[in-house]
C-alpha cells in the first residue's frame, strides 16, 4: 500500500497538462472518485490493524498533493494560454474589420422604388401615421357606411371626433392637394394600420407607397405606361403586368396591377394563390369629387394615384415567403440583405 501510494506521488509530481485534455486526465486519474487514490482508499480496510493510521496518513496527504497540484496545473495552463496569444500578436496585420448592420429590406425596396420614380419627375412627401376621419376617409369619397371603416379594419384613438391610424397612404394624397396646386407628382412612402389577424400574407402593421399625379390632361394611359415602366425597372424587363377592373371610391375607373409571379414564374406556389400573377398595387385616375374636395379643378384637371404594398414588391424581389419575417428582427434574416 504505501508503495503504491509512493509510487502514485511520483506520478503527480511528474505531470505535465500541456492542454486541456492532458489536465482532463490528470483529473480522471487523480482526483475523480474512481480514481487511483479513490481506488486505494477503498482497499484500505484490508490493511491489518497495525498498519492502518500509517497507510490512512500516506493516503491522505497524497490526496491533499494531487489536489495541490490540480490547482497548480490549472494556472499553469492558464498562464500559458495567455501569454501563447500575446506571443502570436501580430501587430503589423491589418485589423479584423468590425461587422457592419446592412439596411432593412424594406428600407432597401423603399429607397429603390423612390429612386426609379423620382427619376421620372416624382417628388417624396410624407403625412402624419395618426390621422382624422376627413383625410383617411371623407375627402377620399368614402360613403358614410362604407365597411372599412367599421371597426374591424381601422385602428381607432378617439371616436367623435374620429381619430385613426392611418389604414392607407391615400391619407397623404389630400394632405398634398390641399396645399399644392397642380401640376403635382409625388410619392409618399409610410406605414399603415390595418385590423388583420397576423399570417404568412397578412399584418396588422405594413408599409404603402402612394404615387399621385395631377396635372392637365394625365389619362389612364400615362398610369398604365408609369406602372410598367415602374415594374421593368425594379424586376427586369421579363416582367409581365396585368390591370384588373376594381373599386376604390376614391378612384374612377380603377384597377389592380398584378405581376408576373416571380417566385414559381406562372407554375403556382402559395404566394400568388396558385394564379401566377401577384397583386402588388391598387390604382386608379382620381375621381374628380376627390379633386373638388380638395379645391383643385376638375374639369381642368385630371389625375392618376396608386397606392403599392412594400412588403409585396419586398417579397418578390427576393423570394420571401412569409411576411412576418419583416418584423421579426432575426440578424441571420436581415444580414442577408447588403445591396
Ligand atoms: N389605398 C388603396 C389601398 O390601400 C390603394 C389605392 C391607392 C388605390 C391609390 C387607388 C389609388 O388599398
Amino acid at each position: 500500500m504505501l508503495e503504491k501510494a509512493e509510487h502514485l506521488k511520483q506520478k503527480i509530481n511528474n505531470f505535465q497538462a500541456a492542454n486541456k485534455d492532458e489536465l482532463e486526465r490528470y483529473r480522471v486519474n487523480f482526483i475523480s472518485r474512481k480514481s487511483q487514490i479513490a481506488d486505494l482508499f477503498s482497499q484500505l480496510k484490508e490493511v491489518p490493524a497495525d498498519q492502518k493510521k500509517l497507510a490512512g496518513k500516506a493516503l491522505n496527504d497524497l490526496k491533499n498533493l494531487a489536489q495541490e497540484r490540480f490547482q497548480y496545473l490549472i494556472e499553469q495552463l492558464d498562464e500559458e494560454t495567455q501569454t501563447h496569444e500575446g506571443d502570436h500578436a501580430d501587430l503589423t496585420l491589418p485589423p479584423v474589420p468590425d461587422k457592419i448592420g446592412t439596411a432593412h429590406p424594406l428600407t432597401i425596396i423603399r429607397r429603390r422604388i423612390i429612386q426609379i420614380f423620382e427619376r421620372i419627375g416624382f417628388n417624396v412627401s410624407e403625412g402624419p401615421e395618426i390621422v382624422d376621419d376627413w383625410h383617411n376617409f371623407t375627402a377620399l369619397n368614402f360613403p358614410e357606411n362604407h365597411p372599412a371603416r367599421e371597426m374591424q379594419d381601422t385602428f381607432f384613438i378617439e371616436k367623435d371626433p374620429d381619430i385613426a391610424l392611418r389604414t392607407h397612404t391615400s391619407s397623404v394624397q389630400i394632405q398634398v392637394m390641399e396645399n399644392q396646386q397642380p401640376p403635382i407628382r409625388t410619392l409618399s412612402p409610410g406605414r399603415v394600420y390595418r385590423n388583420e389577424a397576423i399570417s404568412a400574407r397578412a399584418h396588422c402593421i405594413f408599409h404603402q407607397v402612394e404615387g399621385l399625379y395631377v396635372d392637365e390632361n394625365v389619362s389612364f394611359v400615362d398610369l398604365k405606361q408609369t406602372l410598367f415602366h415602374f415594374a421593368r425597372e425594379m424586376f427586369g424587363k421579363d416582367i409581365k403586368i396585368r390591370f384588373r377592373p376594381s373599386y376604390f371610391p376614391f378612384t374612377e375607373p380603377s384597377a389592380e396591377i398584378d405581376i408576373s409571379c416571380l417566385i414559381c414564374h406562372g407554375k403556382g406556389c402559395n404566394i400568388c394563390k396558385y394564379t401566377g400573377w401577384v397583386e402588388i398595387a391598387g390604382s386608379g385616375m382620381v375621381d374628380p369629387s376627390v379633386l373638388d374636395n380638395c379645391n383643385i379643378d376638375s374639369v381642368k384637371y385630371t389625375g392618376f394615384a396608386f397606392g403599392m404594398g412594400i412588403e409585396r414588391v419586398a417579397m418578390l424581389k427576393y423570394q420571401i415567403k412569409d411576411l412576418r419575417l419583416f418584423t421579426e428582427n432575426d440578424v441571420r434574416f436581415l444580414r442577408q440583405f447588403n445591396f
